[in-house]
Parts: C-alpha cells; structure tokens; sequence
C-alpha cells in the first residue's frame, strides 16, 4: 500500500496525494481524487478546500521571518519517553493541542500536578495504548515490548481527515507529513494540521486558531 502524502505548498495549500477519507466541520463526508488541495491560510471560501485565496492575501509569513515570528520562536520539537511494564509512551509538547483527551481517559496515568506527569507505574497496559490512541495530535505515541499484549481496532486503509470546526484538520491513518522544504517532518498516523493560517509551528496546529478567533464552519 501506498503511504499518502501530504505536503505543505510554500505559501501555498496542503497537498494531498493519494486516497483519504474528507470529512468536513458538519462531518459530511466528500468525495476526493487522488490529488486534493486543503486550505491551509484560512481564507478559502469553499473549506476545506483551497480556492487560492492564498494568492491575494499576504499568507507566506514561511517566505522570511516576520517581527512577531522572531519574538514568538516555533517551539522546538523534543519526544520525552516515560518506561512502564511491557509499554513505552513518548510525548512531544510541540505537537500538544490541549485537548486533553489523555487527562480526561486516563487521568490516574496522565496528571498535570504530578512530578513526571505520565506515571505509567501499575497502568493498564490496553488503557494506556487506548489513551494514547484518542490523542488527536499525534503528541503522544506508545510502543509495546509485545505487540500482542493488547487489542487495537483495525482502521479503515485510507486514512481520514476530519476539519474540525474552527480548527484543524485532524489526520487519522498512516501518513508521511513533508514540509515546505521538502523534508519529511513526520510518519505517523496521528496529527492535527493548521488550517487557520496562524500556527507557529506549521504545518502543525498549535492551537493559535482559538488566540485568533479562527472560525470555518466546513
Ligand atoms: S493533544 Fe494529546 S497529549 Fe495533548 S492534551 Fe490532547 S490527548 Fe493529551
Ligand atoms: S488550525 Fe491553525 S493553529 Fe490550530
């Protein structure tokens, strides 16, 4: 199987090739092809597709360094591991949407307050990988010294992408993420991607859409 790509346009959109499942912010699913175009500057008036707004805005802040982008340095991407009993899980803070789904499921295992904050010390080794399934980011990933010691439910082969009502597009399913330098930046099949435009860390949202009132309603 083809591992689909998705790659961020300098000043451009984000491309798709291959075959997704689109799923717009009143969760109508949308016929694609195997090359598809999504909003990444927030401007498109038929999200979350690109209509090329980009063009006749100033989206491109990529192109060179503006003033607040100096002040505001993209974060910097650092996975810490944490060791249970038969299971691994690592966390990026750059990649944290503050959602807090592993709070919300788990939060025994995950606690803000607590001194490490994931504490897999007698967790439950299918919970832990359920938590860390949920997370929309891909911030948090496990990896297991068995990988029959748990069940994980198959997903369909094509994998989704869901825009989230005035916020992301949230990626579930196999991807490979290439910057706008042609890099990979990340294999996985977890991430919430910027479609606000206003991200400090791009292609990655950072949850900068809720700071500027980004609103899309598809
Ligand atoms: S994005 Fe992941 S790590 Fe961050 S709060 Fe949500 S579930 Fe937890
Ligand atoms: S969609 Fe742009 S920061 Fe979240």
């Amino acid at each position: 199987m083809n591992i689909v790509k998705i790659t961020e346009k300098a000043d451009g959109p984000l491309v798709i090739d291959g075959q997704i499942n689109l799923i717009d912010a009143r969760r109508i699913e949308i016929e694609t092809h195997d090359k598809t175009r999504l909003c990444r500057c927030g401007m498109s008036a038929k999200k979350p597709f690109c209509d090329s707004s980009h063009t006749s805005t100033d989206f491109g802040a990529e192109s060179g360094q503006s003033e607040e982008e100096f002040l505001n340095p993209k974060p910097v991407s650092r996975r810490r591991e944490y060791l249970g009993s038969g299971v691994k899980v690592s966390f990026d803070a750059s990649l944290c949407i503050h959602v807090a789904e592993c709070l919300r499921l788990m939060p025994e295992t995950f606690d803000l307050r607590a001194r490490p904050w994931i504490n897999l010390e007698n967790a439950d080794i299918q919970k832990v990988v359920d938590t860390v399934r949920a997370c929309p980011s891909g911030a948090l990933r496990h990896e297991l010294d068995d990988e029959d010691s748990v069940k994980i439910e198959p997903e369909s082969q094509s994998p989704t992408i869901r825009a989230w009502r005035d916020g992301p597009l949230r990626i579930k399913g196999e991807v490979e993420i290439i910057n706008k330098d042609g890099e990979t930046v990340m294999k996985a099949d977890r991430a919430a991607l910027c479609r606000c435009g206003a991200s400090r860390n791009k292609p990655f949202c950072d949850n900068t859409h809720k700071m500027i009132k980004f609103t899309a309603s598809t």
